[in-house]
Order: structure tokens, then sequence, then C-alpha cells
């Protein structure tokens, strides 16, 4: 059986705030962010706007785009680092908000490689054919995890959700391939500390994410059968502009075929990668038979990459 992308869709908090604003906030300026880490604007959640929300409107777009009721959901699985509460979970909330009333929930903490972490899950339960329709959401509210007098951190995260709704497609589409993968030995470069914020060493998660993305794309390319060049479209995690074209580079893609939504949104954690996906799709820069890679890294230290033929 093969299993894909039935719909996706994503939110953005309407608040942008740009690298002039930070300017406000800490000791730091617009060339330095810019130049430094590509990010230009950020979109930051309203106090009243939680993960779940978040969550619930990047939903109803996949599930209205796939074409399916929510009551057809067997599962809702909701990667996130920023639930509303540690419990119940974001996937509950929105199951209930969706009216997905025979729908399994459960959230994954697997941080900026979670909706990979989410898709795989999904697919073994799909081949088996334990369920059909499993929706998978990545979500974050990281200006509330942010420390806002760390001007090392601060101005790279952003708030936002992507979803979507993963099952049966038709034969050569669909997830050809994965890798998943763990080192909780780097649990302490990015972590979230006793005041509740975030805390990252720079140096060595970008020293991490720029061995691990390329060779991860490399090895779910490699495992198919096929080269860097029938790479269509690549879908990095969206952390640092420098980290994506280094993968980018080694990999011998054009920066046309790279999804980019750092400029505008930030580093949104578990909502990077479903958002640039679902933004890609509305834009049409995927089409139908492009091989499309996704690839995560983030706290964990975890990683996740998958290559699917849309
Ligand atoms: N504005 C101005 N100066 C700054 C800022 C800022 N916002 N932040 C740091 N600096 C200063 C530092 O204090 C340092 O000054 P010093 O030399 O006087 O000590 C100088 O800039 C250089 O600092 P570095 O940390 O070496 O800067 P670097 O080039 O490594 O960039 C960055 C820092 C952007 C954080 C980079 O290390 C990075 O992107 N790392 C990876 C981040 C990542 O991928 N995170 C993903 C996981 S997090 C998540 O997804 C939720």
């Amino acid at each position: 059986m093969n299993v894909g992308v039935l719909g996706t869709g994503h939110y953005l908090p309407t608040r942008v705030v740009t690298n002039k604003d930070m300017e406000k906030i800490v000791d730091t300026n617009d060339e330095w962010i810019r130049t430094r880490t590509g990010i230009e604007e950020r979109r930051l959640a309203e106090d009243n706007v939680d993960s779940s929300d978040m969550a619930y409107h990047a939903a109803k777009g996949a599930i209205e785009e796939s074409g399916i009721a929510a009551e057809d959901i067997d599962m809702i699985l909701v990667a996130t680092v920023t639930p509303d509460t540690p419990f119940p979970s974001v996937a509950c909330m929105i199951q209930d908000k969706l009216g997905a009333k025979n729908a399994a929930a459960m959230d994954i903490s697997a941080a900026c490689s979670g909706f990979m972490y989410g898709m795989i899950t999904a697919k073994q339960f799909i081949e088996t054919k334990a369920y059909k329709h499993i929706l998978v959401v990545g979500v974050d509210k990281l200006s509330k995890i942010t420390n806002w007098e760390d001007r090392g951190t601060c101005v790279l995260l952003g708030d936002g959700a992507g979803a979507a709704v993963i099952g049966e497609v038709s034969e050569g589409k669909g997830i050809l391939s994965f890798e998943l993968g763990a080192n909780g030995a780097g649990g302490k470069e990015l972590y979230q500390n006793e005041d509740n914020h975030l805390v990252m060493n720079g140096r060595e998660v970008y020293k991490f994410a720029v061995r691990q993305m390329p060779e991860s794309t490399v090895n779910v390319i490699e495992e198919i059968g096929l080269n860097k060049e029938d790479v269509d479209y690549l879908i990095p995690h969206q952390a640092n502009i420098r980290i994506m074209d280094a993968a980018r580079e080694r990999l011998g893609i054009s920066e046309d075929k790279m999804a980019k939504t750092i400029k505008k949104y930030g580093n949104n954690s578990s909502a990077s990668i479903p958002m640039a996906l679902s933004e890609a799709v509305k834009d049409g820069k995927i089409k139908d038979n492009d091989l499309v890679v996704m690839v995560g890294f983030g706290g964990g230290l975890t990683w996740g990459a998958v290559a699917l033929r849309w």
C-alpha cells in the first residue's frame, strides 16, 4: 500500500514582528539578524491564542483540502513542544473542536523533527490497515517559552501551525523512504530550563544541523535508488538560512527548489516543515509527481527525513 498526503493546511498569527521591533526588546540589529540567520520578520500569537487554537485552524484547512469529513479521521497526532497544558493533549483539544469524534488522539514530543515522527507513525497505522485517515499537525507557540532577554535565541523564534491528512494514495506515490534518529546525549545543547525558557548552545546545534541535514537527505534518496539531482523540492527545517544553504549546496540543489519560509516566519519548531509544505502546495511550487524531501532536526537531539512522490 502507498501512504501519502491527502491534504495540507497551515495557520499563521496575524501579528508581524520585524527585526526593527526586536531592536526595541534586546541589544540586536536588523543587519545581524538578517545576515546571520536569514530572518526578516516573525509572527507572534496574541496572548489569548494558544497552540490548540493554531493547530485547529491548520487542521481544518488540511481536512478541507483532503475532501474528507472530520468524522472520517481515525487518529490525530500533534507534534509540539509547547502544548497548552501537559494534559489534556493538544490532540484531544482539537479532536473536540473539530468534531473528530471517531479519532484516537495523542501528542508527540520530538521538537523540530516532530512532524516527521508524526508522519512516519501515521504511515504504520495506515499500512497495517488499522486506520484510513490520520491527521498529523505540527504546532508551536514558541513565544511562550522564549527568554526575551536572550538575544541569542529570541530573535530566531516564531509561532504557527501546519497540518496534513495522511492516507492511502495511488501506486508509485506517497512516502518512499524515511529516516528517524535521536541522540539523547546531545539533549544538553537545546532544552527547556526550570524557568520554562528555551536554552540553546547555538554553535553546537549549528554543527549538528549542518552535518545531519545533508546526511539524512542523501540517505533517504539513496535508499530508493535515486540521486540528489532527482530531488524536485527540498523542505528543510527552517532554523537558519546558513544551515539550509549549506545543506542545499552540499546536495547541489538550486535555490528555487528549496522552501524558504524562514525569512517571513523565523523558526517555528514542530510547525516549520508542515507550514512550508502547505504554503508550497498552495503556491503551486510542488507539482504532481515531484520528488519532495522533508528534513528536520532539533531538540532531543532528534532528526528525521522523508522522501515522497507527490
Ligand atoms: N544580535 C546581535 N548580536 C548577537 C545576537 C543578536 N541577536 N545573538 C548573538 N550575538 C552576538 C554574540 O553575543 C557574539 O558576540 P561576541 O562574539 O562578542 O561574543 C556574536 O554575535 C556571535 O555569536 P555566535 O553565537 O557565534 O553567532 P553565530 O554566528 O553562531 O549565530 C546562531 C548564532 C544564529 C544562533 C547560530 O549559532 C545558529 O543558527 N545556530 C543553530 C540554531 C538552530 O538551528 N536551532 C534549531 C533548533 S531550535 C528550534 O528549532 C526550536
